[in-house]
């Protein structure tokens, strides 16, 4: 695995580039860390961690343990790197969520739980976020905290913006609407960003480099020029479009101390 991770160009650069995969400035991210409330002996979820960066900032609370879940063994292995001595108070699980044992999914068994710009782990397009609150409001405590990224129409999509990209009309809310789906389920927001254009710009920046190098360093490698291709669509689309278009926010929420849930069950909420 190591050197499947190490020989792709396109991660190596992504990783130089970015320390996490999702378009939120350093000063938000450390914020959403500290507001997770860690302390000796909490228990933490990051549902779709990636290359770990956020597992690792909120480790440096000596006492922590934690659980990852990432089907991308790449990622993982990157994210066991990063973590180094952590590492060791880490559970890790190179699988989707829904196929993680039970006993590492028991309801209520954590403090806390980070799902960034991942809810397709638990439903896919529009029903990602509702599913997404549903499931980490059961494995939460009662008062724990939970973040979850997701994307947003910062306004009515253009019909060539949806043809170039593949995403759905409907895959998306607004900012207000995904707010709303938290507060319908009864969480408390504690905290809630934006991504600037800057940001986005950073982040496509990013992906766009770490997709054009290796094809112009090696344009006999099928792989890379076609790395590059689609990237060229996807830039293009944020260029026209996706830039005015699509939003990205982080949403923290607390569960109430007394909470609805006591045996495991989802509480009701339509999405
Ligand atoms: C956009 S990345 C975000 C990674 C990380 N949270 C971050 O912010 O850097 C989405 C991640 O979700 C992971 N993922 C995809 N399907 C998943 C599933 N069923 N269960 C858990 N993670 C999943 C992907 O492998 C990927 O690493």
């Amino acid at each position: 695995m190591a050197g499947a991770a190490g020989s792709d160009p396109y991660r190596a650069r992504m990783d130089a580039a970015l320390p996490w995969n999702n378009p939120l400035p350093e000063a938000v991210v450390d914020h959403v860390v500290a507001r997770l409330d860690l302390v000796p002996g909490s228990r933490l979820l990051d549902v779709g961690c990636g290359r770990g960066e956020l597992l690792a900032r909120a480790l440096t609370t000596a006492g922590v343990t934690a659980t990852g879940i990432d089907p991308d063994q790449a990622e993982l292995e990157r994210a066991r790197a990063r973590l180094g001595e952590a590492s060791a108070r880490v559970v890790w699980h190179a699988c989707g969520v829904a196929d993680v044992p039970p006993p590492d999914r028991a309801a209520g068994s954590f403090d806390a739980a980070l799902c960034i710009g991942a809810t397709h782990a638990f439903a896919d397009r529009r029903e990602g976020l509702p599913a997404t609150l549903d499931a980490l409001t059961v494995l939460l405590r009662p008062g724990g905290v939970l973040a979850v990224a997701e994307g947003y129409w910062r306004q009515l999509p253009d019909a060539g913006y949806l043809a170039a990209t593949g995403i759905g009309r409907d895959d998306y809310r607004t900012h207000a609407e995904n707010l709303a789906l938290g507060e319908r389920r009864g969480l408390l927001p504690e905290f809630i960003a934006v991504s600037s254009l800057g940001d986005w710009d950073h982040f496509e920046g990013a992906h766009e480099r770490a997709a054009l190098e290796p094809h112009a360093r090696h344009p006999e490698d099928e792989a890379a020029r076609a790395r590059a291709e689609q990237r060229r669509v996807w830039t293009d689309a944020y260029r026209r479009w996706g830039r005015a278009t699509l939003g990205f926010a982080v949403y923290v929420f607390r569960l109430p101390v007394a909470s609805a849930r006591r045996s495991g069950s989802r509480p009701t909420a339509s999405a």
